[in-house]
């Protein structure tokens, strides 16, 4: 039909984006296709509604020179092919008409410019300028253009870099992931709803840790989440030392996620120890000690989740309950214990124990953070 309808309009339309690289992947059903016009992509959807038998309702978004519409369970979205220029203080571009090949160059990276003809005389051709399919073959990231300027102009893929990595187990090419940490600073402009939106794809994914060591990697979860990475490194005094917390804390998501599917369960396992950096003394008597810490960190919880406009509702409750209670794993995990205290905090848990033994075990079955540092560093 878009096909039908782009004849109709005397321009031409390419399938480009997420739909065409998963495809490609076999992954998964999609949910939205984006189509770009080489012309008008308001025309191109109202026509394409036109030939469709129930005649689709379509969404324009004058300002922004795109439209929508809903067919087959797909959100179709209809964009005109466009070139970009970026102000340094912004990631909104100033936009004018362009060619596919324009088009293709403004995105981000190689395997999300690929673009497959809906056109006549070519169609289901593959226009590949960047050599993408390459990419997906080699399971790289790497920017159509030069890094630098693909993540200055919009910060926010230095984020997107590191969740596809995650979701789909790709490399970030080399020069990238420098780029990545040069531009570092530049974060500071994405809104903290579009960081949490990609740190919540990275803690979806089957082995979330690979993000958060890339994000560590990057010096980009320094900036977003200082509280994490204050839990990194091993300090000896008098021959005693405590393990490395942040390793053992991203070695806790991934244990957790072969559990669990559920989000905030993964918050609760990547906050569960964030009480440990402000608490941490060393007493002569017992060594190493976080005393206070699971109260400290469920105070945390809440200033990270403001800060980072995560909303603060009963979810946020839940991630503070987990985190509060996940230090006594041995004895809540111990059906023999009669401790009135221990008692009590199964019956504080309540409907949550099974959450919070999960997270338990977790935690327990974590033994060697500094071999996991190691695994991540190579
Ligand atoms: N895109 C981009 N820069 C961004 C966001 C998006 O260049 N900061 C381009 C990419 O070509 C991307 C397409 O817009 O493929 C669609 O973006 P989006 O729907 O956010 O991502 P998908 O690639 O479809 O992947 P996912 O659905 O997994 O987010």
């Amino acid at each position: 039909t878009i096909s039908k309808a782009t004849e109709e309009t005397g321009h031409e339309s390419y399938v480009i984006g997420g739909y065409v690289r998963d495809h490609i992947l076999g992954r998964g059903e999609p949910k939205d296709i984006d189509i770009v016009a080489v012309g008008s992509g308001i025309e191109l959807a109202k026509k394409v509604s036109g030939l469709l038998p129930h005649k689709p309702k379509v969404q324009v978004f004058k300002n922004f020179g795109t439209a929508m519409l809903r067919a087959e369970n797909l959100e179709i979205e209809f964009v005109g092919a466009r070139k970009e220029s970026y102000n340094r203080d912004s990631r909104k571009p100033m936009v004018e008409d362009g060619t596919l090949e324009d088009d293709q160059n403004r995105r981000d990276f190689t395997i999300n410019a690929l673009a497959l003809s809906l056109n006549a005389n070519s169609y289901g051709d593959l226009v590949d300028p960047f050599n993408g399919m390459k990419d997906l073959e080699n399971k790289v990231i790497k920017t159509p253009l030069d890094p630098d300027i693909t993540y200055s102009d919009d910060p926010l893929r230095m984020m997107r870099a590191i969740r596809f990595a995650t979701q789909l187990n790709f490399k970030i090419e080399k020069e990238s992931l420098k780029a990545i940490t040069r531009n570092k600073e530049r974060i500071k402009i994405i809104s903290n709803e579009r960081i949490v939106e990609e740190l919540n794809k990275i803690l979806l994914a089957d082995k979330p840790s690979v993000g958060f060591a890339l994000l560590h990697k990057t010096g980009l979860l320094h900036l977003i989440m200082p509280q994490l990475t204050a839990l990194e490194g091993i300090e000896e005094i008098e021959g005693q030392r405590h393990k490395d917390n942040f390793w053992h804390t991203l070695e806790v998501v991934d244990n957790i996620s072969e559990n669990t599917n559920y989000l905030w369960l993964r918050w609760a396992a990547l906050l569960h120890d964030i009480g440990k950096a402000p608490s941490k003394r060393f007493d002569k008597k017992i060594g190493w000690t976080f005393h206070g810490h699971e109260f400290l960190g469920a105070k945390m919880v809440y200033r990270l989740f403001k800060q980072l406009r995560l909303p603060l509702n009963e979810k946020m409750k839940y991630v503070q309950k987990l985190v509060l209670m996940s230090s006594r794993p041995i004895v809540i995990a111990d059906e023999n214990v009669t401790d009135s205290a221990v008692r009590r905090l199964v019956f504080d848990a309540g409907d949550d124990i099974e959450d919070l033994m999960t997270l338990c075990e977790a935690d327990i079955t974590t033994k060697n953070p500094k071999r996991f540092k190691k695994y991540h560093n190579n």
